[in-house]
């Protein structure tokens, strides 16, 4: 992992910034990963994937020895080891399939979810004890554990109530709670483990083999190599039912282990009281809120991305289950169950148009690619330098191995700085004039060279295993795929897709239009698919309404996603917040976060038509009003939500940041 690190960091540097810390080099390392990432993961928040090392992070508690999962037995009851430091960790074994009866094959056989948790700041029986909110970063492949390993403190301070620090604590000081989440089926550390790769190695000899962006799609021949490629995959996953996990990595069976989940939660609940009280007190009756509610636990949760498309099924399949829900950076049901790949990316060109916007307002000195006259002529500029780079690739001779930056290379940033504008946008419009320039004399340019020819010669040790990779598809196709019949999917009909694609965005559909031909090698079907449609309401009122949150220029989740899936759970409201980027965190913005935590605290819900800011915009930098000054509670949050909206710390490492504050 630290091998060539350091090489994206100095590349845009700013110099005045704060002193550099030591962890830049990983986390300079890490984007590279990053925008790896992007290709194969489209409705993650890639981020949030394995890119940080936390093994190796200081707040291990045994030193010599990291956690591993396969220390502890799977367990049918909730039991928690310590790990990873501050973290407690339980593997749950389910049913492999939740529809057996006793007459099947499978009827007995378990699969073993990891499960991880950040514990409440305060002991369970303390009349502010909230409970569990469990969280899920989407993919579908990204890993529930990471998310929490990496995030699971600042959406914790999101959702807690500000006042931890009252002297005589009562239920009116607010709640704090556990945040909780879990591998699903297919995904990192739940075994069974999807197997679609035989090592990280092959994985990645895999994915370098890709063709460039810059030529995808745009022949028969190239169509024809990523109709092969898809198939050889799909058939990779499927060989041995892809390890066994396979036919029960649909989302339907991910929500009935949410179920089992907040159930063993209740019981360990009781349990963890009764021992406290006996411990603490000579009373132990256990309190009524606290006593397990045996088939009547509910579920608090926040799920991004395809998290809501998880969110939206566990609703529409227990609506009597539900106390929060918050869905935000929504995925629209009805077209993932159908495959349809068609409601993503109605908004991403207008994030590039926003960007044009925001440099033109910000001028020269802010932004790189600023040209005097109109926002028009910035995006103009933008687009005849990725045009030309498709046409003539840039030659870089004077790195120790010959190199050359292509419109693929490019197109990484591209997507990085589309779904991470608040972390990544700078640097990708630094780049730009370099790129227009052609000029291989310049650091950003020769770094870029150097980067993209470490990545190309991974060895068997430091390969890093993408669990995202293969079971984005698998669980995608385990939902899409009708159980009787196979895809009757036609290369005519895939040139067809191809041209509405191009017509929603000229600058994402190259790398989304993979994901509806990756189904085509699978000869594994789901094992149980209920029969829920998502095209109107099919179910009981949900127990409590949700909370709906899209941004107004989302990457690949467009707001008009957010509206129908509100208009399918009556009583759902939908928070936009005005930013670009995927999901809200991709932008930190106080309103949205204040409106999320008063939700998950009393249940209220925004006013219908809220619409909030950001508090910073790219180039533009913090909004007048506040100029990112904050309160100490709010400064709080302020933090939390640069965590999330910057997982790698890119804009402080690069010293971006202090000319915003
Ligand atoms: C899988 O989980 C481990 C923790 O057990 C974490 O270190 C790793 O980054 C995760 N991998 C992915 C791909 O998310
Ligand atoms: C190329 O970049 C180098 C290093 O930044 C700079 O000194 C030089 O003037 C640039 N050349 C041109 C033609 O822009
Ligand atoms: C299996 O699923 C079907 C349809 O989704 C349902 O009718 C049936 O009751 C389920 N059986 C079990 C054992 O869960
Ligand atoms: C569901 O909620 C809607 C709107 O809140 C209401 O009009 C409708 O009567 C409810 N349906 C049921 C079955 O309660």
């Amino acid at each position: 992992m630290e091998k060539n690190s350091g090489i994206y960091r100095h590349t845009y540097t700013q110099t005045q910034g704060p002193p550099r810390r030591k962890w830049v080099g990983r986390v300079a390392q890490s984007a590279v990963f990053l925008l790896l990432l992007l290709v194969i993961s489209p409705w993650s928040i890639p981020g949030f994937s394995q890119l940080n090392d936390i093994n190796n992070n200081n707040n291990n508690n045994n030193k010599d020895e990291p956690f591993q999962w396969s220390s502890i037995p799977p367990n049918p009851v909730l039991t928690y080891t310590p790990c990873f430091g501050i973290f407690q960790c339980a593997r749950l074994s389910v049913p492999l399939n939740w529809n057996a009866t006793e007459h099947d094959e499978e009827f007995s056989s378990t699969a073993a979810l990891a499960l991880i948790k950040v514990p409440a700041r305060v002991p369970i029986t303390d009349p502010r004890y909230g409970g569990p909110v469990l969280v899920n970063p989407g993919g579908p492949g990204e890993s529930g554990v990471y998310q929490v390993l990496t995030d699971g403190e600042a959406l914790q301070t999101i959702l807690d109530s500000g006042n931890l620090e009252s002297t005589f604590p009562t239920e009116d000081d607010g709640k704090f709670y556990d945040v909780v989440s879990f591998d699903p089926r297919g995904v990192n550390n739940t075994t069974p483990k999807l197997d679609c790769f035989s090592s990280a190695f092959q994985q990645q000899a895999w994915q370098l083999s890709m063709p460039d962006y810059g030529l995808l799609w745009d022949s028969e021949r190239v169509i024809g190599l990523e109709w092969a490629r898809a198939a050889a995959l799909g058939a990779s996953c499927s060989h041995n039912a892809g390890g066994g996990i396979l036919p029960y990595a649909n989302t339907a069976q991910t929500v009935e282990d949410m179920v089992h989940i907040i159930e063993q939660l209740g019981e360990w609940r009781a349990a963890e009281a009764a021992r406290l009280l006996t411990t603490t007190t000579t009373n132990n009756i256990i309190p009524h809120h606290l006593q397990y509610q045996p088939g009547a636990e509910k579920l608090q949760y926040w799920g991004f991305s395809y998290g809501t498309v998880i969110g939206a099924t566990f609703a529409a399949m227990h609506p009597d289950r539900v106390s929060r829900i918050v869905l935000d950076g929504v995925v629209d049901p009805a077209d993932h169950y159908a495959g349809g790949w068609y409601t993503q990316l109605q908004d991403a060109d207008s994030i590039i148009s926003k960007f044009c916007e925001y440099c033109h307002l910000a001028g020269p000195d802010a932004c790189p690619l600023y040209t005097g006259s109109s926002a028009s002529e910035v995006e103009a500029r933008f687009t005849s330098i990725l045009q030309s780079l498709k046409d003539n690739p840039i030659p870089v001779s004077h790195t120790d191995s010959p190199q050359i930056l292509t419109y693929g290379d490019a197109h990484l940033h591209l997507l990085s700085g589309m779904y991470f504008p608040f972390a990544t946008v700078d640097q990708f419009f630094h780049l730009l004039p370099a790129l227009e320039a052609r000029n291989t004399s310049a650091p950003v340019l020769a770094a870029m060279a150097a980067r993209k020819q470490a990545a190309l010669v991974p060895t068997p040790d430091t390969a890093p295993y993408i669990s995202a990779m293969g079971a984005v598809q698998s669980i995608s196709c385990m939902d899409s795929l009708d159980v009787s019949t196979t895809p009757e999917f036609t290369r005519e009909a895939f040139t067809a897709y191809l041209a509405v694609l191009t017509s929603q965005s000229r600058w994402i559909s190259p790398s989304w239009a993979r994901n509806k031909i990756a189904c085509q090698g699978y000869t594994t079907r789901a094992a149980w698919k209920p029969p829920l449609r998502f095209d109107v309401q099919q179910w009981a009122n949900t127990s409590h309404p949700l909370l709906i949150v899209g941004n107004s220029h989302d990457t690949v989740t467009p707001l008009r996603n957010a509206r129908r899936v509100a208009s399918i759970f009556p009583g759902s409201v939908v928070l936009q917040q005005d930013s670009e980027g995927h999901c809200s965190h991709s932008t930190p913005s106080l309103c949205t976060a204040r409106a999320i935590r008063r939700y998950m605290q009393t249940g209220q819900l925004p006013r219908e038509g809220l619409v909030c800011q950001p508090d910073v915009r790219p180039f533009v930098g913090c909004i007048a009003e506040t100029k990112c000054r904050f309160s100490s509670e709010e400064g709080k949050m302020w933090e939390a939500l640069v965590t999330l909206a910057d997982p790698f710390k890119l804009q402080e490492a690069e010293g971006l940041y202090t000319y915003r504050f």
